[in-house]
């Protein structure tokens, strides 16, 4: 039960709604800009207030979370169109009874991983969602708060099939052999387990919308693993599901899901892009292997794209850096309707924040024109 949270729904209003105009394909008057992993171990002020705690304590502690959320909009004052809740896809995993440590300059680590079909026994039975990522939807209330309006408030999820392959490999991986042998020795289990992971997502999704999310984000961030084939049968009809019952989800919990844009980020699953942008998300993110004029074409007004340039142009130079944004938003049609800037993945701890100014710097002038 949600009452138990405590949540305050009086939320100020929103004074920047550029972000939510442009997914919902409104035309604006320039295209609006975030980057994924905005928040993060690139900017100083992260490693300040993290300290020596470690990563998943960060996330459940409210205030910790929400300070960590809103220090790339306070750095960028004035350049950073949206706000991504510090959060991780793994705390759905979690939810579901497995141990995750986040183990500093490695990424993550699941003690206990599933390795044979027995395993999914090890998952709890009736996942209460309230209870145990009540911390979750406590972090978006408080950071909605906060924000006092400035940006929208995204939240977000993993995509079914990355969440499959972290339980099952135990973390990050090169040859994905044990999700690789789950999906081709054991495809009825490995659709049983996709499928009680969506479950969760959707109501997941929902829930932190309640909480304040003002737009989602699906991060299917393995899709390119897969095939054409196997995306069409492991991925795409679990992020269908999503888009088909997560409108259901929302209004039950009061809210019109026609206020609420999804976006898909499926990286490097270039095949799929023409279901993608038909699955019924109002916004398609892409990694930096499309050329952004191919897939205005593929697309053909469908949906808002979001992306997609290479986050290693911030290491180059500035007249490089300028000229790679410009082709960015040329090549999405100039930016002033379907679309939204990106990186085509997210930041790395090597980046310089100054580097990352001039490139918003650059958004702005050259999405002004
Ligand atoms: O700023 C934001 O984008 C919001 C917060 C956010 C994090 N992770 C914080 C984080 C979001 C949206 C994610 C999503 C996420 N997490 C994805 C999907 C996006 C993607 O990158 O493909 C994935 C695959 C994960 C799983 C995950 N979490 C990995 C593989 C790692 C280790 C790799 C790394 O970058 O260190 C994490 C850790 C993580 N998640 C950090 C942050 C800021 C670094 C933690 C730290 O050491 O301080």
């Amino acid at each position: 039960d949600l009452s138990t949270l405590n949540l305050d729904y009086r939320f100020p209003p929103l004074k920047h709604d550029l972000l939510l105009r442009a997914a919902q394909g409104e035309p604006v008057e320039r295209p609006p800009v975030w980057i994924m992993r905005q928040a993060g171990r690139y900017l100083p002020e992260y490693h300040q207030v993290k300290g020596n705690r470690n990563f998943f304590e960060c996330c459940r502690d409210a205030e910790i979370a929400s300070t960590i959320t809103i220090q790339p909009v306070n750095h960028y004052e004035g350049l950073i169109d949206a706000a991504i809740i510090f959060s991780d896809i793994l705390v759905v995993p979690q939810a579901m009874g497995m141990n995750v440590v986040m183990i500093d300059g490695k990424g993550p680590h699941f003690t206990d991983p599933l390795r044979k079909p027995e395993d999914l026994q090890k998952l709890t039975k009736n996942v209460d969602l309230i209870h145990s990522l009540g911390w979750a939807f406590k972090s978006i209330n408080l950071t909605r708060h906060k924000l006092n309006g400035r940006v929208p408030l995204l939240g977000f999820s993993g995509g079914p099939w990355t969440l499959l392959v972290y339980m099952i490999e135990g973390g990050g991986s090169r040859l994905f052999r044990f999700a690789k042998e789950w999906i081709y020795k054991y495809p009825k289990e490995s659709h049983q387990l996709l499928s009680r992971i969506t479950d969760i997502l959707i109501e997941f999704l929902a829930l932190q919308v309640k909480a304040g999310a003002q737009m989602l984000q699906v991060f299917e961030s393995w899709a390119g693993e897969l095939g054409p084939h196997e995306f069409n049968e492991f991925s795409l009809p679990y992020l269908k599901r999503i888009t088909q019952e997560l409108p259901s989800h929302l209004q039950k919990l009061g809210i019109n899901p026609a206020d609420i844009p999804v976006t898909i980020f499926a990286k490097n699953s270039w095949y799929a892009l023409n279901d993608l942008c038909s699955l019924g998300f109002n916004c398609v993110s892409l990694d930096w292997s499309w050329d952004p004029l191919e897939a205005v074409k593929l697309n053909n007004n469908r949906v808002t794209l979001q992306g997609n340039i290479d986050p290693g142009v911030i290491y180059g130079t500035d007249e490089i850096i300028s000229k790679k944004v410009e082709a960015m938003i040329k090549g999405f049609g100039g930016g002033k309707k379907n679309y939204i800037i990106n990186f085509g993945h997210g930041t790395h701890p090597f980046m310089d924040p100054e580097k990352i100014r001039f490139f918003l710097q650059e958004c702005h002038r050259i999405g002004s024109l």
